[in-house]
């Protein structure tokens, strides 16, 4: 049993980077290596939940991987419509909420149904949100609430930090308070820009289909122990937003 520390992060994001790696240091095609990858999203969301995180966003596809073959993209939606006909009960039955952030329009219909059938079914969930950015760009993100500001008529002096966070997929939720990214690159490749402005940054060279629960927990020991500051002197201060 890995001890949980007093000071767990209330919303937790990752970059689950590693999956093709994974598979070519097998042998195996990169598919292989998102199933893989799918695995460790089944445990991660599993472990999450149980230990009380509130908020769990993974980033699954982002707005810059249409530029991958298309046979490894279709791979990659078939694999979200098989996770999510499989796992949804699973959600259910962990009182866990799905959501979506990012541009859902552009992706297959299939995806889009499975999608909007596995939020209805979990929209009840109170014990965790699991926010799947899908088609997600961080700077997409900040520009479509921009617009949304102008076409709600604000005036610039009601443009203030809350009033763009409200316009963001993420309204209403706490940003992220720990980034994760695996598989030892060191970027923000445009994932959650706005909200990641104070979070703690936690970079592992596991490959994302070996991150299991003991690895979580490690990054959870490493966030427990560093000391936030939100560019004041002591914790307390968290800036306006
Ligand atoms: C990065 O690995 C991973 C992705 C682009 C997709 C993430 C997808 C999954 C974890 C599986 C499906 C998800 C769900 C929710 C069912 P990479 O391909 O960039 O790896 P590489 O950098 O080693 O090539």
């Amino acid at each position: 049993m890995e001890r949980i520390p007093d000071k767990l992060p209330a919303h937790i994001a990752v970059i689950m980077d590693g999956n093709g790696r994974w598979a070519t240091a097998r042998n195996l095609p990169r598919t292989a290596g998102h199933r893989a990858g799918a695995d460790a999203v089944r445990i991660i969301v599993g472990e999450c939940a149980k230990i009380g995180i509130g908020y769990l966003t993974l980033y699954a596809f982002s707005s810059e991987n249409w530029a991958r073959p298309r046979a490894e993209i279709s791979a990659l939606f078939g694999l979200l419509v098989e996770f999510l006909g499989k796992e949804t009960p699973r959600l259910v039955e962990q009182n866990i909420k799905l959501n979506v952030i990012g541009d859902i329009a552009a992706l297959p219909a299939p995806s889009r149904l499975a999608l909007g059938h596995a939020m209805t079914r979990t929209a009840s969930g109170s014990r965790m949100v699991l926010n799947l950015a899908l088609n997600y760009g961080g700077r997409d993100e900040i520009l479509r609430a921009a617009r949304a500001l102008v076409r709600d008529g604000l005036k610039p002096d009601q443009i203030t930090g809350q009033s763009l966070a409200e316009r963001l997929y993420t309204a209403g939720q706490p940003d992220p308070d720990l980034l994760i990214r695996t598989s030892g690159e060191k970027r923000l490749s445009n994932f959650l820009l706005w909200q990641c402005a104070y979070s703690e940054l936690y970079f592992t060279r596991v490959l994302w289909p070996d991150f299991d629960a003991q690895r979580l927990h490690k990054a959870l020991q490493a966030y427990a122990a560093r000391k936030r500051r939100f560019g004041g002197t002591e914790e307390a201060i968290i800036p306006e937003a």
